[in-house]
């Protein structure tokens, strides 16, 4: 079901995220910060070297688009607190560093003109703010004055920073179609000494409904500890449509390419790019959306690794993407080792294994009028167990009754995920 609002979100299916920030310099994780307890004072002094010469987000865009990416998700701030764009609240900003420049706008100026949808990411949480708690995931948790140093900080304070900077991203940059609000752990048991962070501290009620009155088109995630319009399973796969008490949901899984949102040299852990198109098509086939991660390194350009991986999707998608946009979950349970997506009377078999000359498509008898393969969109032929047919046989395997069995060459096509195209008829 889409979301009334903003039905292109589950249309589309298919997002980049953009994680970029100081910690794309150190390059060994955006958590680095809290990682290895830097303080502030010296973390900072990675503005002095922030100049991305490479940053071109026309080029970030265009490798969206040709994967097959309709929506991109910068990081507008990350937990470290570094802004990439010109806000007045505070003067730890791209445009006071040798770089100069506001980045959110230059984004969201190469997105549209690629024809995208503009998502920001947008950090609850502030390590370099003065008001803001430290707690449990504070860079500063472990420093022995920890819980002297929050003397003084007024999350009240806080609230107004962060509206205030919400309020700047949804004004000064035109239309807006998503935000990703990142992250509540109100009840956090990995530092149950300090408590978490939720709703109450961020204010999310009044937060949201700033959001709303600002961009009336946004499209939400579930972070801010209250619902939101979609919910955010990440790094990970669920195994059927998303349910919230008993109620299906709009859901986007989102996935790095290697373990880590930003930028990290040394991790080579990188999926491999068979594995993200099953993935996109995986998430499609229980009605959820992907959004896949980059992030670019501290000169601004998207390193080769990750570019490899968007053209493979992009192979892909050329030929396939119409099982996936507009697609969804179908009312047909897929053999082994594949997938359905369903458009209307289109039915999409993802075929994660290649079988031996037949497979057998339960409950499908009766139902097709014509199949083909997507690729070169040639003919395939099947046969049908009559449902009304009694075995002849007794005693031999065979598919049971109601089953479609479809004939598929020897030679696997060499596409990274084979798809049949299924016309189902008005029996279906
Ligand atoms: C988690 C990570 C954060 C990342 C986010 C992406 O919250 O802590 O670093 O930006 O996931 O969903």
């Amino acid at each position: 079901m889409p979301i009334d609002h903003a039905p292109w979100f589950t249309h589309d299916r298919f997002g980049l995220f953009v994680h970029w920030g100081l910690y794309s310099l150190a390059a060994r994780h955006e958590w680095v910060m809290h990682d290895e307890k830097i303080r502030l004072e010296e973390y900072r002094r990675y503005t002095r070297y922030f100049d991305p010469d490479l940053y071109d987000p026309r080029e970030w865009a265009r490798a969206a688009r040709e994967a097959g990416m309709k929506y991109v998700v910068l990081t507008t701030k990350h937990h470290e607190g570094f802004c990439l764009w010109d806000t007045a609240l505070t003067d730890y900003k791209s445009t006071n560093t040798p770089y100069g420049r506001d980045i959110v706008a230059s984004f969201v100026e190469a997105v549209r003109a690629e024809g995208l949808r503009v998502g920001f990411y947008h950090s609850l949480i502030d390590w370099s703010h003065p008001d803001f708690l430290v707690d449990g995931r504070h860079p500063r948790r472990d420093d022995l004055d920890a819980e002297a140093q929050n003397e003084g900080r007024d999350m009240g304070r806080y609230r107004e920073y962060l509206y205030g900077q919400v309020r700047e991203l949804l004004t000064n940059y035109g239309i807006i179609d998503y935000l990703f609000f990142d992250f509540s752990y109100k009840n956090d048991d990995h530092h149950d000494v300090w408590g978490g962070k939720g709703a109450e501290d961020w204010g999310s009620e009044e937060l949201l409904t700033l959001t709303r009155e600002l961009q009336p088109g946004i499209v939400v995630n579930d972070r801010l500890d209250i619902p939101g319009d979609f919910v955010t399973p990440e790094e990970y796969q669920p195994d059927k449509p998303m349910e919230v008490d008993g109620r299906r949901v709009v859901w986007e899984a989102c996935h790095t390419l290697n373990g880590s949102w930003g930028y990290f040299r040394d991790n080579s852990n990188d999926k491999p790019v068979d594995q993200l198109v099953r993935m996109l098509i995986d998430g499609v086939s229980k009605d959820g959306n992907l959004l896949l991660n980059v992030g670019p390194t501290g000169r601004g350009n998207i390193d080769p690794r990750a570019m490899t991986s968007l053209e493979g999707i992009g192979e892909w998608m050329r030929l396939h993407s119409r099982s996936i946009y507009g697609a969804g979950a179908a009312s047909f349970t897929p053999p082994p080792d594949a997938r359905y997506t369903q458009r209307g009377d289109r039915l999409y078999l993802h075929l994660f294994a290649w079988p031996l000359e037949d497979v057998n498509l339960a409950g499908l008898a009766g139902k097709v009028e014509y199949a083909r393969l997507l690729n070169d969109a040639s003919e395939l032929s099947f046969k049908e167990i009559d449902p009304n047919v009694r075995a002849v046989t007794t005693g031999m395997g065979g598919p049971p009754k109601g089953t479609l069995t479809l004939t598929l060459p020897v030679v696997r096509p060499d596409v990274m995920v084979p798809v049949v195209e299924l016309f189902l008829n008005e029996r279906a």
